[in-house]
């Protein structure tokens, strides 16, 4: 399973990248707006300095919601840097979006995703990624994770390419259990992927291994 990072937090990207486990990065306005970063130009840049941080995939989302502007929007985006995945909202003139850039061979997340239908929509359509909101669904006591077990058993009945992005993951349990059931990719905060490594008996172990190399030397 892939790790992206979910924030446009360079120091947090920088990190994550540093750990040598970073797939990739999604980003969505909110998370943009929540790091001060506001103004095109601005936006712009600072996709590009989240390419310069990693390799992988780096999602940058439009703000327009009709097709003509989706395209204008995606297009200008796919050609600030070849890692941009062009992120579209699942509504009817997106899924038309993600299959013009699908036939123009451009990378697209399909965002907002809340339903198996709405998955198998943006599979047909051809996007290359898919979010289901895994944790916003729990929010409104609906397993999110029945979500990406019902994706998963789709896509593999026809063999759709389209990779499952488990989206909007909160914690350790999320990327653990994405993992068991398959999603292609997980998407949390650094704390999501950071939290991976706790244990207390290995903080324990580890002290009784150094005070033993102590005692002997
Ligand atoms: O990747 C989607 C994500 O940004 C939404 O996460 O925690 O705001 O539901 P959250």
């Amino acid at each position: 399973m892939k790790f992206f990072i979910d924030t446009a937090n360079l120091d947090q990207i920088k990190e994550a990248e540093a750990l040598g486990v970073l797939d990739g990065v999604t980003t969505n306005p909110s998370l943009m707006a929540k790091e001060g970063i506001t103004g095109h130009d601005n936006i712009l840049k600072h996709y590009i300095d989240i390419c310069e941080a990693v390799e992988g995939d780096v999602s940058a989302e439009v703000i327009s919601t009709d097709l003509e502007g989706m395209i204008r929007e995606g297009e200008a985006l796919a050609a600030l840097h070849p890692q941009i995945v062009v992120k579209i909202p699942m509504i009817e003139d997106g899924v038309k979006a993600l299959k013009y850039f699908a036939d123009q061979g451009i990378k697209t997340n399909c965002t907002l995703v809340f339903s198996v239908g709405q998955a198998l929509l943006a599979a047909k359509a051809g996007a290359t990624y898919v979010s289901p909101f895994i944790g916003r669904l729990d929010d409104v006591s609906t397993d999110g994770l029945d979500l990406i077990e019902d994706i998963r058993l789709i896509y593999d009945n026809y063999g759709f390419e389209t990779q499952i992005l488990a989206a909007s993951v909160r914690h350790t349990m999320h990327v653990i259990n994405c993992a068991k059931i398959g999603a292609d990719v997980m998407t949390g905060p650094l704390s999501s992927i950071k939290g991976l490594l706790n244990h207390p008996l290995t903080d324990i172990g580890l002290a009784k291994f150094l005070a033993d190399f102590k005692k002997g030397n």
